[in-house]
């Protein structure tokens, strides 16, 4: 047994001759906010498809709660809550009547309606009909839904597309006290590395079909950071970068300005101890990083498709 709570093997889907999802190894880990992430047509909703049931893999397999999917469905699925794409409801009832259908289906105790549209933060609204609310107050009650069954984990289909900054933001408050507050672990997906961001503990990055990196978000941020650049002012930059180039430090100069590849510390401290050495006045040094938006662009392909 290990801990993945959810594990897939060479997971694909092939559609029409073409892999929407391509030998994928997802590993999420229990507790965790997984961010899935991929621009338009990556193959998330594909994935997601296949990790609830909904569609059969072409190729490779699905292990949720160390179990496969294929043969304990029913009993796994049982502790999944899912929202993917736009939740369908009874716009003439309320939210309460609307919770009260799926309860009934699911066979999930009364007092757990009022639990879970607090969690939602609905409760003030729960007996206006649903056709009057905002998209985030129906994302909330999607939300709200998937949390019925008491799941042990959430799979979230690009919760806050469409929502305003304010939607985005309680949505992502309400995902983040999931695993702390109820013990839920999530997998979210998302197009924008910004809506996950602050929510994922780690993050997974689709593009055409294939997982091109998975690892914790501080790996991410230490990549960006790894290729960001160092800027040099000096008192003579053309001698100084001979003396740079000597030390075999790739540099380049523009605007009298030297740009450094990013090097360790220790590289630093050296090539400025040389520089004064050689009675070059240092005037700044600044680290330029790339953003984490600028290197998830990089990692997706800026144009999409090529
Ligand atoms: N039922 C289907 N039949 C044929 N092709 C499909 C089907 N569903 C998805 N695809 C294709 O698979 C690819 C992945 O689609 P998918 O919906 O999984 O992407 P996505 O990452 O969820 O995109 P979005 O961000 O737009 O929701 C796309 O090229 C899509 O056209
Ligand atoms: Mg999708």
């Amino acid at each position: 047994m290990n801990n993945w709570v959810i594990e897939t093997k060479g997971l694909s889907k092939l559609y029409r001759g073409r892999y929407a999802v391509s030998n994928l190894n997802l590993k999420i880990k229990k507790g965790d906010i997984y961010g899935f992430l991929g621009p338009n047509g990556a193959g998330k909703t594909t994935t997601i498809r296949m990790l609830l049931g909904l569609i059969k893999p072409s190729k490779g397999s699905v292990h949720i709660f160390g179990q496969p999917l294929e043969k304990e469905r029913l009993s796994i699925l049982r502790k999944v809550g899912s929202l993917v794409e736009y939740p369908s409801y009874y716009g003439h009832l309320s939210a309460i009547d609307n919770l009260e259908a799926i309860r009934r289906i699911i066979d999930a105790p009364s007092a757990k309606i009022d639990e879970v549209l607090n969690i939602v933060g609905l409760s003030k609204d729960a007996r206006r009909p649903v056709k009057g609310f905002s998209l985030g107050m129906k994302q909330r009650l999607g939300i709200a839904s998937a949390l019925l069954g008491n799941p042990e984990l959430l799979i979230l289909d690009e919760p806050t597309n469409g929502l305003d900054p304010s939607g985005i933001q309680e949505i992502r408050e309400l995902i983040k006290q999931m695993p702390k507050q109820h013990g839920i672990t999530v997998l979210l997906s998302s197009h924008l590395l910004s809506e996950i961001e602050l929510t994922a503990g780690t993050v997974g990055i689709i593009r055409h079909g294939e997982l091109v990196f998975q690892d914790t978000i501080e790996r991410l941020h230490r990549q960006a950071h790894e290729q960001g650049t160092l800027s040099l002012v000096v008192s003579e930059p053309e001698q100084a970068v001979a003396v740079l180039q000597e030390q075999g430090l790739g540099v380049s100069l523009m605007n009298n300005v030297i740009l450094l590849k990013h090097i360790p510390d220790a590289a630093i401290a050296q090539a400025v101890k040389r520089l004064v050495e050689r009675n070059h006045a240092v005037y700044r040094i600044e680290e330029k990083r790339q953003s984490l938006e600028q290197l998830f662009l990089q990692i997706v392909g800026e144009g999409g498709r090529p």
